[in-house]
């Protein structure tokens, strides 16, 4: 550990320690808000990067949790600040949230680097808000500790369990057999949501919130604390006094996210039955902190990690019902054999010494390394002539007779051409065809939507078909499930081969073999590429014009290109 800073080692010393001009302003500015010098001399300033907005129902709680994180900061001596950030509703934001993550990346970089700030704390939950606040805090470097929103409780209709998502889908789908009246959905509505937090399922929310545990960027145990528990923000004033000494011991995110740190997290993940798009998600983050992670290492680990959380959309349960049954500590605990227990966290002591003295308390939610719920891991990559660059399956989540099939092509040019047809009742579909939906990638989406899980075609619904390959450069909602397979990298929009599938051309899937292939012939694709016309483009202005320019593919992690790791950005000067 580094030594202790001293107060005029401070970087926000340079705003309200010196005796110049523009000090001279910063100081009686503060004034101006209310404050004294009792309140910033010689304190640690912490900013906390709160999403909080009123149209974002996953993060309602967190205006008054950062009051509990203001009160843990001054009972450790420091100096809160609350800066409010984009919000990123996955529910309301379009066409995609994911447009928006680096935006918000951007924010909160820029946010700590510009402002008189010592360390950060990052309050957010809801799907994209965790990796954009973290690739964020990570490449300005500040010590920094994430505040997961937490899940909301569990949904209920009749007695019964409702989840997040995968229950809308699941349920959509028999309302469009004709299965469930408008009485019954209009109840679910109703259930579906009965408090603030995040989607409670093992969506992207609740993976990426445990993967940035699991990386040590939160306190132990945080992550799985339901929204409306009193465990909550009591862990809210924790993180504000421990983020406080984390400035004094300049615990940066550079000394916690090593290599070994991403394997546990990508690790956890695969325990965790955690949703695909964590994959795009912990390759940028890994690149910001200049960690070679790519989708290969998460093909590696997913054969060696079996999924041990029994949570939708995998398994039975809810993200409560993980809570109770001992929360991340106990699922890393029952893994521990296979995690770096060495790592450092933001408590200053290493993975090991958090976890330790976890237990599981009801083995059913949380199963044991001899006893898994699924013997491989959450996510395969497959790879071959239709995805030369990669694409990704979850296995765990879809009918086992499709992960060895070759089936007939039915290819849709974009979501519109997609959607008209699906509910045809004339469609020419049997359950073994391959439904492939182009133009739903980064730069054609745009923001690469979560479409992957295409509706089953409304004919086939009647029949009881409920799962089908399903091929996309799209993403889908960690909520969903079923043989989907997303991510097809490069995307058809820059013209990768997924552009040139045809209605009627044979696809063959082997999960096993982690095998993806078009059965073309080279020279026919070939002939296709030539005759091939790029699509218009989707923006011409703002800030869709700077995305459509600089976003990464899938496999790379959907970062700018210029956001990656290199030169170190120099602290603004003060003039
Ligand atoms: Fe916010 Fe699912 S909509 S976490």
């Amino acid at each position: 550990m580094s030594s202790r800073k001293r107060p005029e080692d401070l970087r926000s010393h340079r705003w309200l320690g010196a005796s110049d001009l523009r000090s001279f302003g910063h100081r009686s500015r503060m004034r101006q808000i209310g404050y004294d010098a009792d309140d910033w001399n010689g304190k640690p300033v912490i900013g906390i990067i709160n999403t909080w907005s009123e149209i974002n129902p996953c993060h309602a709680h967190l205006r008054s949790r950062a009051e509990n994180v203001k009160r843990g900061v001054l009972q450790a001596g420091g100096f809160p600040i609350e800066l409010p950030a984009l919000s990123l509703s996955e529910t309301f934001v379009k066409p995609s949230a994911m447009l928006y993550r680096n935006l918000l990346a951007m924010e909160t970089e820029e946010l700590l680097r510009s402002h008189p700030l010592d360390g950060a704390v990052l309050m957010g939950g809801c799907d994209k808000t965790t990796p954009g606040l973290v690739m964020g805090a990570i490449s300005m470097g500040l010590p920094a500790i994430y505040i997961p929103a937490g899940p909301m409780l569990r949904g209920n209709w009749r007695g019964g369990y409702l989840g997040s998502g995968s229950d809308v889908w699941k349920y959509w789908t028999e309302k469009r057999a004709g299965n469930i009246s408008e009485d019954d959905w209009s109840e679910m509505e109703n259930g579906i949501a009965r408090s603030f937090g995040t989607c409670m399922v093992m969506g992207t929310a609740a993976t990426m919130m445990a993967i940035t545990e699991a990386l040590g960027l939160a306190l132990p145990g945080a992550s799985s604390i339901p929204a409306a528990d009193s465990n909550h923000p009591r862990m809210c004033g924790a993180v504000g006094r421990r983020i406080v000494d984390m400035v004094w011991e300049d615990l940066t995110p550079a000394k916690i996210l090593t290599k070994e740190a991403f394997d546990n997290a990508i690790k956890v993940h695969m325990a965790m039955g955690g949703s695909t798009n964590a994959i795009i998600h912990v390759v940028a983050m890994a690149r910001r902190a200049g960690i070679p992670i790519d989708m290969e290492r998460f093909d590696q680990l997913s054969r060696e990690i079996p999924v041990l959380a029994n949570v939708r959309p995998s398994g039975k349960y809810l993200m409560e019902d993980f809570f109770y049954a001992g929360g991340l500590r106990a699922l890393m605990m029952a893994l521990k054999d296979r995690l770096d227990l060495d790592c450092m966290t933001v408590t200053g002591q290493t993975v090991g010494q958090n976890i330790d003295g976890a237990q599981v308390h009801i083995p059913d939610v949380i199963h044991s390394l001899k006893d898994p719920i699924y013997a491989e891991g959450a996510t395969a990559v497959l790879k071959g002539n239709l995805a030369p660059q990669g694409c990704v399956i979850k296995p765990a989540a879809a009918d086992k007779r499709f992960l060895k099939h070759r089936g007939k092509a039915i290819a849709f040019e974009d979501y519109n051409h997609m959607m008209r047809e699906i509910e045809r009742d004339d469609l020419d579909v049997t359950a073994n065809h391959i439904l492939v939906l182009k133009n739903a990638g980064p730069k054609g989406g745009p923001g690469m939507p979560e479409w992957g899980m295409l509706p089953i075609p409304k004919r086939l619904v009647k029949e009881g078909v409920r799962d089908m390959i399903r091929i996309s450069d799209g993403r889908m909602s960690g909520t969903s499930y079923g043989a989907c397979i997303l991510h097809v990298a490069p995307e058809s929009y820059v013209g990768g081969p997924l552009a040139l599938v045809q209605t009627g051309d044979e696809i063959e899937i082997d999960v096993e073999a982690r095998r993806i292939h078009l059965h073309v012939s080279d020279e026919e694709l070939a002939r296709r590429k030539a005759a091939w016309t790029p699509p218009p483009p989707r923006f011409t202005r703002g800030y869709g014009a700077m995305f459509s320019e600089h976003i990464g593919q899938a496999d790379q992690g959907c970062d700018f290109d210029f956001l990656k790791a290199g030169a170190p950005t120099p602290e603004p000067e003060i003039h």
